[in-house]
């Protein structure tokens, strides 16, 4: 795409760190104070990742488990996120996790926000969280490096808007841009069977803008987009650049960190998955040959 075709696009956000630091937690304090009230399935509609609003911007969140997620799409060479939010929580400070988050985010190139978390407790040290970070190489602004941190509470609700401050500041530096107006391609965040509505994707849009009627290859994969529903839960009709949404009309169910592209025909689409498929079969039977 040359220059003139971009445009400014939300960014894209993962929270990694140790286990119980308040991942979730903070997930869900995000989501809730920035979910209209009264909304329609606001707050109850899981789609493994969801939109905010701050001052009229929008930040997306992938909603699965970081690790999981961030590690397949990885693994399958994607690069969905442009944020890590790294939780650590401050009476805990860092752990093994912690630095195995930091060296994933490091590997992929993406940078760190952290979120000093559990801020209200009597025995939490933020200071002890950013000298220890030091020791592994990210450098907080207090400390004289560029690494925004930002202090918070998920159970209190403190700092919530500081922190997508932060995300918006480093989405500006970061310059984030693509194309709206071209066939869309992205990635598979989570995928499942559902016994009414059959295969369930939940692809993030990374560039083009996905609509109803498209026909979609995702991993090995295909189908004509019969619905596409948002992270509350309403039907709409096209999803632009960094934008999360359910994808209802694929023949089968692709997996978290697939590709996905809208090709031009059936039969296209049709002849990449066959491809696709054979050659995931010719694998697994090699795999067993030993
Ligand atoms: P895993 O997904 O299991 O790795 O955990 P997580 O990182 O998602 O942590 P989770 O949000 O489940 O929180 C773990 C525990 O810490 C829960 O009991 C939370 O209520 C508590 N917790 C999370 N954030 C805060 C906080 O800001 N303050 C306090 N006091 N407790 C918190
Ligand atoms: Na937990
Ligand atoms: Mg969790």
């Amino acid at each position: 795409d040359d220059d003139s075709t971009l445009k400014q696009r939300p960014p894209v956000v993962t929270i990694m760190g140790h286990v119980d630091h308040g991942k979730t937690s903070l997930l869900d304090a995000v989501r809730n104070a920035n979910v209209v009230s009264g909304e329609a399935g606001g707050i109850t509609q899981h789609i493994g990742a969801y939109q905010v609003e701050h001052n009229g911007q929008k930040i997306t969140f992938i909603d699965t488990p970081g690790h999981a997620a961030f590690t397949a799409m990885r693994a399958r060479g994607a690069q969905a996120t442009d944020v890590a939010i790294l939780v650590v929580a401050a009476d805990d400070s860092v752990m093994p996790q912690t630095i195995e988050s930091i060296n994933h985010a490091k590997a992929a190139n993406v940078p760190i926000i952290v979120a000093i978390n559990k801020i209200d407790k009597p025995e939490a040290d933020a200071n002890k969280v950013r000298t220890e970070l030091l020791q592994h190489e990210v450098f907080v602004e207090s400390m004289g490096g560029e690494v925004l941190d930002v202090e918070v509470s998920a159970t209190k609700g403190t700092n919530l808007d500081k922190l997508l401050e932060a995300i918006l500041l480093q989405a500006e530096i970061l310059d984030l841009k693509a194309n709206p107006d071209r066939t869309a391609e992205g990635a598979v965040i989570e995928a499942q069977l559902d016994r009414g509505r059959g295969s369930v994707a939940t692809v993030l849009v990374e560039a083009g803008t996905l609509h109803t009627g498209d026909i979609v290859v995702a991993g090995d994969e295909w189908g004509r987009v019969r619905a596409l529903v948002d992270d509350r839960g309403k039907q709409i009709k096209e999803a632009g650049p960094s934008m999360p949404v359910e994808v209802l009309g694929l023949q089968g169910t692709p997996q978290a960190g697939d590709r996905f592209a809208v090709v031009e025909n059936e039969a296209r689409a049709r002849e990449i998955s066959e491809y696709r498929q054979r050659i995931a079969r010719e694998k697994a039977v090699a795999r067993q040959a030993g």
